[in-house]
């Protein structure tokens, strides 16, 4: 079973706050979602494995650490993944950018792929999925499941809000997946928003309600 790790840091929790708040505008929001993206991308990074490597300082010959083992990439579920990558690029500026776009089928209700742009070894990648909210986990679930057909063998799921039935069915249906997410909400509502939320993440990122 995938661990889900919760972000209780001060900053993260308190720009989370602003993020949820429905007077926070467009410009703001946006600007949130990447802080907390950055900072939560801190977090994961943190066991990263580190090689030796000499250099020369002004002074003198010094052994330093630079980042060593797998490269990174971010795969933003569109559309309101994207909010999340500016401020993981500003942190990782290396890493590769696959986008992937999937839409619920109004008759079965499923996710259906329709586009996807990965880096060419994403299987050598360690790859973050992201997207703000991790509703019925439908859309999480499905695209995790194409990047394992396409070669992806490290994934982990990053997002802001989960809710404790997204948490459950990517569980289920993934159980090497681990997740990372500011905050686990109550439940979802009748319509698939989680409660209590922040609303559309995708309407309140690009202005468009
Ligand atoms: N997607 C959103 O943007 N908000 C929710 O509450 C659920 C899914």
């Amino acid at each position: 079973m995938g661990n889900v790790y919760v972000f209780d840091h001060p900053l993260i929790q308190h720009k989370l706050t602003f993020i949820r708040d429905k007077n926070t505008g467009t410009k703001e929001f946006r600007e949130l979602v990447n802080e907390v993206a950055a900072l939560m991308a801190y977090e994961i990074t943190r066991e990263m494995p580190l090689r030796e490597v000499e250099i020369e300082t002004p002074l003198m010959k010094a052994k330093c650490k630079v980042l060593a083992g797998k490269k990174l990439g971010i795969v933003p579920i569109l559309r309101a993944g994207i909010g999340m990558v500016d401020g993981i690029l500003k942190l990782i500026p290396a890493a590769k950018v696959g986008h992937i776009g999937l839409y619920r089928d109004p008759e079965t209700l499923e996710p259906v792929h329709y586009y996807s742009k990965m880096p060419t070894d994403i299987g050598e990648r360690e790859l973050i999925v992201l997207d703000p909210m991790l509703a019925t986990g439908g859309s999480a679930s499905a695209a995790i499941q194409a990047l394992k057909e396409m070669g992806a063998k490290n994934i982990k799921f990053m997002c802001i809000i989960a809710a404790p039935e997204g948490v459950g069915r990517l569980q289920k249906d993934h159980p090497d997946i681990d997740i990372y997410v500011a905050a686990v909400d109550e439940k979802l509502d009748e319509k698939s928003y989680i409660v209590p939320g922040l609303g559309d993440a995708g309407d309140r990122l690009f202005g468009t309600k």
